[in-house]
């Protein structure tokens, strides 16, 4: 099969995104993309040298360090996906805390943050053959993707699938912080001025509030063979 195409998976905050998008680029060999990680990545940034207190950000600061900061992915093959590494280290565990769930969607709605990981994230899809997933990959990023998919799910399952990843990997969080922060990041990312989430016209809504992993891995695997058939 030589044709590839451009696969962009949009939607709310764990809506499982990332785990179908690893398992699609594990079957089709595609790059995979996780640009959430990457906007995490510059929020552990911020945290780490411009955050006063727990609130404030000082935004202009942070806008003139943007050049500092060096992302890449490295594959590690055990874990069978990439790991972010943040200015050479591997942050992929600091990165997923709550703490950083609840400063992330600050830093995303920042022009010059967006501008600088955009970039980024089209080069890195510039040879077709990519999933990348996050909340503008179908509008922004890639706007001619072949396939484009926006996931949903209720706010309770979400959280709920959230709660389970964050207590298995030993971190102490209470469940209805998740489900704020869950609602809460979606409200300022759904709200924001740059980049918006919200569904490409073009993109197919799949709702998995009550779909197992294995019947929307189907579901789209065979809207990816349909595409890879055409023309
Ligand atoms: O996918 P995630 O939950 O790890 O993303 C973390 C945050 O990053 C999310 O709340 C909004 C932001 N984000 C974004 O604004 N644009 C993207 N393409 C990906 C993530």
């Amino acid at each position: 099969m030589s044709k590839k195409i451009t696969i962009a998976i949009d939607g709310f905050s764990s809506t499982g995104k990332s785990s179908i998008a690893k398992l699609i680029a594990k079957k089709y060999n595609y790059i995979y993309v996780d640009t959430g990680a990457m906007y995490r990545a510059v929020t552990l940034f911020a945290k780490q040298h411009f955050f006063v207190g727990k609130d404030f950000l000082d935004k202009e600061k942070l806008i003139s360090n943007l050049k500092d900061i060096s992302l890449s992915f490295q594959f590690n093959k055990q874990l069978g996906f990439a790991e972010m590494f943040l200015n050479g280290k591997n942050v992929e565990k600091e990165i997923r805390t709550l703490e950083i769930s609840q400063l992330v969607s600050k830093v995303a709605a920042i022009s010059e943050v967006r501008k600088k990981l955009v970039a980024e994230q089209q080069k890195m899809g510039e040879k077709s053959g990519v999933v990348m997933d996050g909340r503008d990959i179908g509008t922004v990023v890639f706007p001619n993707a072949e396939l484009k998919l926006f996931l949903t799910a209720s706010a309770d399952k979400r959280a709920t699938r959230r709660y389970k990843e964050l207590i298995d990997r030993g971190d102490k969080v209470s469940f209805k912080d998740i489900l704020f922060n869950v609602e809460e990041r979606d409200r300022i990312d759904s709200t924001r001025e740059d980049s918006p989430l919200i569904k490409a016209k073009d993109a197919v809504e799949i709702n998995n509030s009550d779909m197992g992993i294995k019947e929307q891995f189907e579901r789209i695997c065979s809207l990816i063979d349909r595409k890879l058939q055409e023309n």
